[in-house]
């Protein structure tokens, strides 16, 4: 089979790495891709994404597998403009992909489906934004794609006033409203579910650390660092999750007219009284891919293709037992911004520990340097959560570039 992925980063590698290891060999190919997935999977160069279909239908792409979440809700859809061409897509069309690309559709869309979530006002300008900061904590949210930097949860009012100004004034972030939305408590766990039509399977769940700093302070990030196992979370969590939450998207979905075939994650806050959502992904959880599918067995190409065509078929797959835990490298400057061409060294002495390439290239001598913000993702497996966490430690510090950022605390937070 011939299947492609979009997208470019650690959760694509990852997601490469995992189609790689079914049992039969499959050619594998990945827009726009990176030079390190280039040595699993030959990169398409193409301009746009009306060429990557023209490409896909010329080169009999079997299966389409969308990694990332620009291209399902640009242009006519990735996934629709798949489906014209008569390609499996494995990732939702445009119009519900809307879940994620505007969390404004996905307040209303919870709201009308009576599935928990915070209380919220929606303001298109910085005058009702500014009203509607009647109590602190509080957290604001962009309405649109903003690479992870579109949340601010403030404590304080000035700080609060200040984010509005930035992007209800400075615009930057482009054109869009804000939610202003009431502070939850509690920790945060990311639900995976296979979405096919009515059918659904719930993956293994994981847990993110989306603050740059240890104790979870500093800005919020893209994610550095992820823990993921069965273990997560308590059989009779997993199920009120699933009856409060799940069930009620995957249906609400389909009495709106829609249909959804792809991942979808959950990012659910549990507080004192209850699991609540903090928004939906259409994609795979980044870093959480890099810690979820190295323990997953089965055949994930055969999964991934029945599902694209409307025939889920759970047993396809399994998840390993025991602990996965994946640590981020960034680079000097992020969040706010990124430093690029530190170059990396150690990367060969890794042995035990899985390293997907986040933000990466190759320079003119070869070796790899950063190019990005998230530049690493490194992974290891154990039977206990402690095990895990050394291996992936002991690991991680074989790596090292100028200025690199990780975390110390990543599966420890949270646990003890
Ligand atoms: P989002 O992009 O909506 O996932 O928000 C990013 C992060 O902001 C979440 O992972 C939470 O840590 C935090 N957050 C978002 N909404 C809330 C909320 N209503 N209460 C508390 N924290 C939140
Ligand atoms: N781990 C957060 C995200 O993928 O959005």
């Amino acid at each position: 089979m011939k299947i492609l992925v979009t997208g470019k980063g650690g959760r694509e590698h990852a997601l490469i790495t995992a189609l790689s290891e079914s049992p039969q060999k499959h050619d594998l190919f990945v827009y726009p891709g990176s030079d390190a997935i280039a040595t699993m999977a030959t990169r398409v160069d193409v301009a746009g994404l009306p060429e990557l279909i023209t490409w896909m239908t010329q080169n009999g792409i079997d299966l389409c597998v969308a990694g990332e979440e620009a291209l399902l809700v640009k242009d006519t859809g990735l996934s629709n403009l798949c489906s014209e061409a008569g390609i499996p897509c494995w990732g939702p069309r445009k119009e519900i992909a809307q879940l994620e690309a505007s969390k404004t559709f996905a307040k209303k869309f919870l709201k009308r489906h009576g599935i928990p979530t915070a209380d919220f006002t929606i303001c298109t300008n910085a005058a009702e934004a500014k009203a509607a900061l009647t109590e602190m904590p509080i957290v604001l949210k962009f309405d649109g794609l903003a690479a992870g930097k579109g949340v601010a949860v403030c404590t304080a009012k000035d700080e609060a006033e200040a984010f509005v100004d930035e992007v209800m004034e400075k615009r930057c972030f482009g054109a869009g409203d804000l939610l202003v939305e009431k502070c939850l408590i509690g920790p945060e766990i990311s639900i995976f579910v296979s979405v096919c039509d009515e059918s659904y399977q719930i993956l293994m769940p994981a847990r993110d650390y989306k603050r740059i700093r240890d104790n979870d302070q500093g800005p919020n990030t893209g994610g550095m660092g992820a823990v993921a196992s069965l273990e997560l979370a308590e059989p009779e969590l997993m199920q009120r999750i699933e009856h409060e939450i799940v069930q009620p998207t995957v249906q609400g979905i389909l009495k709106d007219g829609l249909k959804y075939r792809g991942f979808l994650y959950f990012g659910l806050m549990l507080t004192s009284t209850g699991p609540q959502v903090i928004e939906y992904n259409c994609r795979f959880g980044d870093p959480e891919a890099e810690a979820v599918l190295p323990m997953l067995r089965g055949d994930f190409a055969t999964y991934a293709l029945e599902a694209a065509k409307g025939n889920l078929q759970p047993d396809l797959i399994q998840f390993a037992p025991g602990w996965s835990i994946c640590l981020i490298s960034a680079s000097a400057g992020y969040p706010a911004s990124s430093r690029n061409g530190d170059v990396i060294s150690g990367l060969e002495t890794v042995s035990g520990a899985r390293i997907y390439h986040c933000g990466t290239k190759r320079n003119s001598s070869g070796q790899f340097e950063t190019n990005g913000g998230r530049v690493l993702a490194v992974v290891a497996q154990g039977a206990t959560r402690v095990e895990a966490r050394e291996k992936a430690y002991v690991e991680s510090a074989k790596i090292t570039f100028d200025g690199l950022q990780r975390r110390s605390d990543i599966g420890k937070m949270h646990f003890e």
